[in-house]
């Protein structure tokens, strides 16, 4: 946080629901009460209801428990590189366009959040329902130093961390090799990761997720495979989930940067919900069945054809189904 908006923001949240005085700020943080009195008007712009009084000074009224914005999101963030820069939105047309615009002047790990979006994108073209109250649809992007050919684990990762952070609020989820959060057999999260290259260099990766936390009502294009964690019979809040992950990615990054990734492995092979089963596996209109064996270090999934040959398949090139079901 550095912005004096910021700092005011900050100062604001701490003191949620209470009076705190333009002499305090002005104080902290060296500033006149005009400049005090702009930046509470530009938060108040941004949506934020605050109170002023005369002689008693300001207060922020946090009456709606499921509030986010990018102060409240950074407000204690226990991270170093992610969501450390973050921009909010209340609807967007898509997280992953708009990060596809800011990334060449934005550092590792910035985060853009949105309530709503009005073209959101899912894998292949598809589209990513996004509808406003029903979920949170965010965009990490990344900068990592690393082979190209690597960068495709980062969707391994996101998955892994998608499922740690639903464990830190007591949602045990389950994952649908390569990128589908699932809880109890139906999607509740999916992820999006897009990459800009040179020939030998990675500019930045776009790692999108949707996660349907609220949801009640839906397409019939998807009634059959999506679920909400509401639906299931959990409420988790927006921001406590946008922190956890973010913690939890921060982690899993790490090591990942560092090439340890055994413990990132070990979580998506005892999550998964297609490992050591039959399933099908669709290249286009090709759909064949096969017994998925492993993840492999590069998180290819290996699979074997009835003929007793082995394939490993890269993350993207394939769509997984169960025999009977979408898991
Ligand atoms: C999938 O097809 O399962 C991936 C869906 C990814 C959707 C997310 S929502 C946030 C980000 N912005 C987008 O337009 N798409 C991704």
């Amino acid at each position: 946080m550095n912005s004096t908006k910021e700092k005011i923001a900050k100062i604001l949240i701490e003191n949620k629901n209470n009076f705190i005085s333009g002499e305090f700020i002005s104080s902290e943080l060296g500033i006149s009460r005009a400049s005090i009195w702009k930046h509470i008007n530009s938060l108040r712009s941004e949506g934020f209801e605050i109170e002023s009084k005369n002689k008693v000074g300001y207060k922020l009224i946090l009456n709606d428990e499921n509030t986010i914005s990018e102060y409240e999101i950074m407000h204690d963030l226990n991270t170093q590189i992610i969501g450390r820069s973050t921009h909010y939105f209340k609807s967007i047309d898509s997280t992953n366009t708009y990060a596809h615009k800011i990334a060449g002047s934005s550092e590792d790990g910035t985060l853009i959040v949105a309530e709503e979006q009005t073209a959101g994108r899912g894998r292949t073209g598809r589209y990513w329902f996004s509808k406003m109250e029903e979920g949170l649809y965010f965009s990490l992007i990344l900068k990592p130093e690393i082979p190209i050919m690597k960068s495709s684990f980062l969707t391994q990762v996101a998955g892994a961390s998608l499922l740690k952070a639903l464990d830190r609020l007591g949602v045990n989820s389950s994952i649908k090799w390569p990128n589908d959060i699932i809880l109890n057999k139906k999607k509740i999260s999916g992820i999006l990761t897009e990459m800009s290259a040179e020939i030998d260099r990675i500019s930045y990766i776009i790692i999108g997720i949707g996660i349907n936390l609220y949801g009640k009502n839906f397409d019939d294009s998807i009634s059959q495979k999506a679920t909400s964690i509401e639906n299931e019979g959990y409420n988790i809040k927006r921001l406590d989930f946008i922190k956890s992950f973010c913690e939890e990615f921060e982690k899993m990054y790490i090591e990942f940067l560092s090439d340890d990734t055994d413990h990132i492995l070990q979580i998506l092979r005892d999550r998964s919900e297609i490992l050591w089963k039959e399933v099908f596996i669709i290249r286009g209109d090709k759909k064949e069945k096969v017994f998925a064996k492993d993840i492999d270090r590069s998180g290819n999934l290996i699979v074997s054809y009835p003929d007793g040959r082995e394939e490993g398949i890269f993350t993207g090139e394939v769509s997984i189904r169960g025999l009977d079901s979408y898991v």
